[in-house]
């Protein structure tokens, strides 16, 4: 099966993806369009979405899987990845390495385990290598099993884990991927990608 994949813009990627994000019952707080744009807007970004056939009416195709991730430089000031760049200083050589973070994604729960996602991670690091990115970094929490489960799929290493001493479901791990030539060639899904406006 080939993958459709749509990459976006930025001011279009925002809104694709806040409409998604409604879909996600997982998501508590789900990301505003506004949002989006504040964290990526002058920032190295890439906004994938896949479509597939919806239910329903199998001529139509639909966003049902999407990915957003951001370069994280060596100096931030926005400060949630300033927090984030502290929380990951004693594993991650953010100087010496160029990383790039896969900040937000998800897939459409009618249309998982359909390889949407193993579609979508592969093309970002494709990207993120051709861009001379080193690695992947991506962050999660215990209590996702599905997460945790595709990451382990997709061959991410922990990094860190960091104990919620009051609720270890939500303790936070963060994982990360270094990207090579040979990650690309062991790539396993077909993808067709378009650049919409
Ligand atoms: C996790 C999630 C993105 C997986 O999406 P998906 O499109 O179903 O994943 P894929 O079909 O591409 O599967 C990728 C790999 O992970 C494995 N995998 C996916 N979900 C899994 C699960 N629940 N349990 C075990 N393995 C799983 C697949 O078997 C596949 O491995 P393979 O390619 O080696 O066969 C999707 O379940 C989701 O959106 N969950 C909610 C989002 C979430 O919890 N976010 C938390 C915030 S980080």
């Amino acid at each position: 099966m080939s993958h459709l994949i749509q990459q976006y813009s930025l001011e279009r990627g925002s809104l694709e993806i806040e409409y998604m994000e409604q879909y996600f019952e997982e998501f508590r707080d789900r990301k505003t369009a506004a949002e989006i744009n504040h964290r990526l807007r002058g920032r190295e970004h890439l906004i994938l979405i896949s479509l597939a056939p919806a239910v329903d009416d199998p001529d139509h195709t639909i966003p049902v899987a999407f990915k957003v991730g951001h370069e994280l430089r060596p100096l931030e000031h926005d400060p949630p990845l300033q927090d984030l760049q502290q929380r990951l200083a004693d594993c991650l050589d953010i100087r010496a390495r160029r990383i790039f973070y896969s900040w937000i994604g998800g897939t459409r729960k009618e249309w998982r385990g359909q390889g949407h996602y193993r579609a979508l991670t592969e093309q970002q690091e494709e990207w993120a290598l051709r861009n001379a990115y080193d690695e992947l970094v991506v962050k999660t929490k215990n209590k996702f099993y599905a997460m945790r489960a595709t990451l382990d799929h997709l061959h991410f290493d922990v990094l860190k884990f960091e104990r919620n001493r009051l609720d270890n479901g939500e303790s936070k791990m963060y994982l990360h991927k270094r990207l090579t030539a040979e990650v690309i060639r062991r790539h396993r899904t077909l993808r067709m990608v378009i650049e919409a406006a």
